[in-house]
Protein backbone atom coordinates (compact mmCIF):
# COMPACT_ATOMS: atom_id res chain seq x y z
CA UNK A 1 0.00 0.00 0.00
CA UNK A 2 1.46 3.20 -1.00
CA UNK A 3 0.30 6.60 0.89
CA UNK A 4 1.47 10.12 0.22
CA UNK A 5 0.64 12.58 3.42
CA UNK A 6 0.65 15.93 1.92
CA UNK A 7 0.78 19.18 3.78
CA UNK A 8 0.90 23.15 3.35
CA UNK A 9 2.79 24.66 6.56
CA UNK A 10 3.89 27.98 7.15
CA UNK A 11 5.52 27.50 10.52
CA UNK A 12 6.45 24.03 10.64
CA UNK A 13 3.02 22.48 12.84
CA UNK A 14 1.44 21.12 9.87
CA UNK A 15 4.62 19.64 8.72
CA UNK A 16 5.83 17.46 12.04
CA UNK A 17 2.05 16.36 11.72
CA UNK A 18 2.36 15.32 8.22
CA UNK A 19 5.62 13.11 8.87
CA UNK A 20 4.07 11.96 12.15
CA UNK A 21 0.59 10.40 10.47
CA UNK A 22 3.27 9.41 7.66
CA UNK A 23 4.88 7.61 10.65
CA UNK A 24 1.86 5.89 11.80
CA UNK A 25 0.79 4.74 8.63
CA UNK A 26 4.06 2.75 8.24
CA UNK A 27 6.97 2.38 6.04
CA UNK A 28 5.02 2.90 2.96
CA UNK A 29 4.24 6.16 3.36
CA UNK A 30 5.93 9.67 2.81
CA UNK A 31 5.23 13.26 3.89
CA UNK A 32 6.14 15.73 1.07
CA UNK A 33 5.31 19.23 0.65
CA UNK A 34 2.99 20.95 -1.79
CA UNK A 35 5.88 21.85 -3.90
CA UNK A 36 7.19 18.39 -4.05
CA UNK A 37 3.36 16.53 -4.50
CA UNK A 38 3.94 16.30 -8.33
CA UNK A 39 1.46 14.46 -10.24
CA UNK A 40 4.35 11.60 -10.39
CA UNK A 41 4.96 11.72 -6.72
CA UNK A 42 0.98 11.06 -6.47
CA UNK A 43 1.07 7.88 -9.30
CA UNK A 44 0.18 3.92 -8.13
CA UNK A 45 -0.59 5.72 -4.44
CA UNK A 46 -3.62 3.79 -2.66
CA UNK A 47 -4.13 6.44 -0.09
CA UNK A 48 -3.69 10.43 -0.30
CA UNK A 49 -4.02 12.21 3.02
CA UNK A 50 -3.63 16.16 2.81
CA UNK A 51 -3.39 18.75 5.42
CA UNK A 52 -3.25 22.47 5.94
CA UNK A 53 -3.50 25.14 8.74
CA UNK A 54 -6.57 27.02 9.48
CA UNK A 55 -5.54 30.45 8.95
CA UNK A 56 -8.21 33.14 9.73
CA UNK A 57 -11.04 30.71 9.97
CA UNK A 58 -10.38 29.21 6.36
CA UNK A 59 -8.29 27.08 4.49
CA UNK A 60 -5.42 29.85 3.61
CA UNK A 61 -6.41 31.91 0.73
CA UNK A 62 -3.52 33.66 -1.32
CA UNK A 63 -4.64 36.52 0.30
CA UNK A 64 -4.24 35.48 3.84
CA UNK A 65 -0.69 33.37 2.81
CA UNK A 66 0.47 37.04 1.52
CA UNK A 67 -0.76 38.95 4.49
CA UNK A 68 1.28 36.59 6.62
CA UNK A 69 4.82 38.13 5.10
CA UNK A 70 3.72 40.80 8.25
CA UNK A 71 3.77 38.39 10.98
CA UNK A 72 6.27 38.53 13.70
CA UNK A 73 7.72 35.50 12.54
CA UNK A 74 8.37 34.93 9.07
CA UNK A 75 6.24 32.11 6.84
CA UNK A 76 7.87 29.65 4.75
CA UNK A 77 5.80 30.29 1.47
CA UNK A 78 7.99 28.36 -0.86
CA UNK A 79 5.41 25.98 -1.75
CA UNK A 80 2.25 26.36 -3.18
CA UNK A 81 -0.59 26.58 -1.43
CA UNK A 82 -2.76 23.40 -0.35
CA UNK A 83 -6.01 25.41 -2.65
CA UNK A 84 -3.66 25.70 -5.55
CA UNK A 85 -2.32 22.13 -5.47
CA UNK A 86 -5.75 20.58 -5.10
CA UNK A 87 -6.95 22.80 -8.44
CA UNK A 88 -4.53 21.57 -9.97
CA UNK A 89 -4.41 17.63 -9.16
CA UNK A 90 -4.92 14.67 -11.26
CA UNK A 91 -7.96 12.76 -10.98
CA UNK A 92 -7.46 9.96 -9.52
CA UNK A 93 -8.98 6.61 -7.57
CA UNK A 94 -7.20 6.88 -4.09
CA UNK A 95 -8.84 6.80 -1.01
CA UNK A 96 -8.24 9.94 0.48
CA UNK A 97 -8.64 11.68 4.56
CA UNK A 98 -7.50 15.15 5.11
CA UNK A 99 -6.33 17.16 8.11
CA UNK A 100 -5.81 20.51 9.71
CA UNK A 101 -3.61 21.93 12.37
CA UNK A 102 -5.36 25.02 14.57
CA UNK A 103 -6.76 26.37 17.85
CA UNK A 104 -9.44 24.38 19.97
CA UNK A 105 -11.43 27.48 19.90
CA UNK A 106 -11.96 28.64 16.30
CA UNK A 107 -14.70 28.48 13.73
CA UNK A 108 -14.03 27.51 10.10
CA UNK A 109 -12.31 24.65 8.70
CA UNK A 110 -9.25 24.01 6.56
CA UNK A 111 -9.95 20.13 6.41
CA UNK A 112 -13.08 20.27 5.38
CA UNK A 113 -12.39 22.39 1.82
CA UNK A 114 -9.60 19.23 1.45
CA UNK A 115 -11.46 16.76 1.78
CA UNK A 116 -14.59 18.27 -0.69
CA UNK A 117 -11.24 19.13 -3.12
CA UNK A 118 -9.77 15.88 -3.28
CA UNK A 119 -13.16 13.77 -3.27
CA UNK A 120 -14.04 16.30 -6.44
CA UNK A 121 -10.70 14.48 -8.07
CA UNK A 122 -12.10 11.20 -7.44
CA UNK A 123 -10.06 10.14 -3.89
CA UNK A 124 -12.94 8.54 -1.94
CA UNK A 125 -12.97 9.67 1.53
CA UNK A 126 -11.56 6.57 3.92
CA UNK A 127 -11.99 8.71 7.19
CA UNK A 128 -13.70 11.65 8.22
CA UNK A 129 -11.06 15.15 8.58
CA UNK A 130 -8.90 14.99 11.82
CA UNK A 131 -7.57 18.08 13.82
CA UNK A 132 -4.75 18.75 15.76
CA UNK A 133 -3.57 21.35 17.69
CA UNK A 134 -1.44 24.46 18.89
CA UNK A 135 -1.13 26.01 21.95
CA UNK A 136 -0.16 29.43 20.43
CA UNK A 137 -0.27 31.69 17.27
CA UNK A 138 2.85 30.07 15.28
CA UNK A 139 2.49 26.80 17.78
CA UNK A 140 4.09 25.07 18.89
CA UNK A 141 1.77 21.88 19.10
CA UNK A 142 -0.12 20.90 21.99
CA UNK A 143 1.10 17.93 24.23
CA UNK A 144 0.55 14.73 22.48
CA UNK A 145 -0.54 15.56 19.64
CA UNK A 146 2.09 14.13 17.87
CA UNK A 147 1.90 10.71 19.20
CA UNK A 148 -2.56 11.68 18.21
CA UNK A 149 -1.65 11.92 14.69
CA UNK A 150 0.49 8.96 14.94
CA UNK A 151 -2.61 6.92 16.03
CA UNK A 152 -4.66 8.52 13.62
CA UNK A 153 -2.12 7.50 10.66
CA UNK A 154 -2.69 3.81 11.82
CA UNK A 155 -5.93 3.91 11.93
CA UNK A 156 -5.90 4.82 8.27
CA UNK A 157 -4.05 2.00 7.31
CA UNK A 158 -6.16 -0.38 9.57
CA UNK A 159 -9.20 0.84 7.35
CA UNK A 160 -7.14 0.83 3.96
CA UNK A 161 -6.73 -3.34 5.65
CA UNK A 162 -10.30 -2.91 5.32
CA UNK A 163 -11.44 -1.91 1.87
CA UNK A 164 -8.48 -4.01 0.63
CA UNK A 165 -5.97 -1.60 0.29
CA UNK A 166 -3.20 -3.07 1.72
C1 LIG B 1 -1.99 34.85 10.86
C2 LIG B 1 -2.54 33.64 11.56
C3 LIG B 1 -3.91 33.37 11.51
C4 LIG B 1 -4.44 32.25 12.18
N1 LIG B 1 -5.78 32.03 12.13
C5 LIG B 1 -6.29 30.97 12.80
C6 LIG B 1 -7.70 30.71 12.79
O1 LIG B 1 -8.51 31.43 12.19
N2 LIG B 1 -8.14 29.64 13.49
C7 LIG B 1 -7.30 28.80 14.18
O2 LIG B 1 -7.78 27.86 14.79
N3 LIG B 1 -5.96 29.01 14.18
C8 LIG B 1 -5.45 30.06 13.52
N4 LIG B 1 -4.09 30.26 13.52
C9 LIG B 1 -3.21 29.25 14.14
C10 LIG B 1 -2.66 28.31 13.06
O3 LIG B 1 -3.71 27.54 12.48
C11 LIG B 1 -1.64 27.33 13.64
O4 LIG B 1 -0.53 27.99 14.17
C12 LIG B 1 -1.19 26.32 12.59
O5 LIG B 1 -0.68 25.18 13.26
C13 LIG B 1 -0.11 26.86 11.68
O6 LIG B 1 0.31 25.80 10.84
P1 LIG B 1 1.75 25.74 10.17
O7 LIG B 1 2.76 25.90 11.28
O8 LIG B 1 1.81 24.41 9.55
O9 LIG B 1 1.81 26.86 9.18
C14 LIG B 1 -3.56 31.38 12.88
C15 LIG B 1 -2.19 31.65 12.92
C16 LIG B 1 -1.68 32.76 12.28
C17 LIG B 1 -0.20 33.02 12.35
Amino acid sequence: MKAVVIYESLWGNTAAVARAIAEGIGPEARAVSTGEATPQALDGADLVVAGAPLLGFRLPTEGMRESTRKEARPPDLSSPSMRSWLAAIPRGHARSAAFETRFRWSPGSAAGAIDKGLQAAGYARLAPPAKFLVQGKYGPLRDGELDRARAWGASLARAMQGVGGA
